[in-house]
């Protein structure tokens, strides 16, 4: 793991008020998390279950998951609201290649617990790690249908990269829209409103 994750890491837990007043507390994922972490996943309707790209209903991914932390290639970041997990936002970087200066950024948040600025309470701190594990860019992919997120992505400082008609197939086999958002962390600095 890169020396600075490690050491931003030492910041956390850290706490947030959401828009309801309650408090958050944003931590690492921890091994001890698997069941509530699953439990999270269960929270999510099947017609959402789609835009997450792992069988996140089976148990034995996510405590693969947790069993194998390596937060420099994976640092999913959790949202605990009443003690329960109930968001998590993830920073995957590529260690080597072509994309290794792009971070990869992705979010979730239990129904129960939207509107309440937790998903741009999660980004924001990814992308403050991002940039301090000197990642230059990040995106994040969506389909067609998460209009929500994509609206939150660009008021946090993402453009549109591409959009391909069609392009992926979900568990039906049916087709949707692919859509690529990025965020070029060396410019869009002040723009971006991290930490707001
Ligand atoms: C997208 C998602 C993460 C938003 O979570 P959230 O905690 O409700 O988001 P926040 O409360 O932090 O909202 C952040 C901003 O996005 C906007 N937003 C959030 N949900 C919205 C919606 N359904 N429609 C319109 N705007 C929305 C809000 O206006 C808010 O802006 P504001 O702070 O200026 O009011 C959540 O709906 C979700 O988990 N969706 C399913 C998974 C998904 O699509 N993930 C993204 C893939 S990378």
């Amino acid at each position: 793991m890169s020396f600075s994750i490690e050491l931003e890491l030492q910041n956390f837990p850290k706490h947030i008020k959401l828009k309801d007043g309650k408090k958050a507390v944003l931590r690492q994922l921890l091994p001890t998390d698997e069941k509530e972490f699953h439990q999270l996943f269960q929270g999510i309707p099947e017609r959402e279950r789609m835009f997450i790209k792992h069988r996140v209903q089976d148990v034995k991914v996510i405590r693969d998951w947790c069993k194998n932390i390596d937060y420099g290639r994976n640092l999913p970041l959790m949202g605990i609201v009443d003690k329960k997990i109930v968001g998590a936002a993830t920073l995957h970087q590529r260690l080597g290649g072509w994309k290794r200066h792009i971070g990869r950024v992705s979010v979730l948040v239990h129904p129960d617990y939207r509107g309440r600025g937790l998903a741009r309470g999660l980004i924001s701190e990814i992308l403050e790690i991002a940039r301090l594990a000197s990642l230059e860019r990040v995106e994040a992919a969506f389909i067609g249908e998460q209009d929500a997120a994509m609206k939150m992505f660009s008021m946090l400082g993402f453009n549109q990269l591409v959009r391909l008609d069609d392009y992926v197939k979900d568990m039906q086999a049916v087709t949707h829209d692919y859509i690529l958002m990025g965020l070029d962390l060396r410019t869009d600095e002040e723009y971006a409103g991290v930490g707001g």
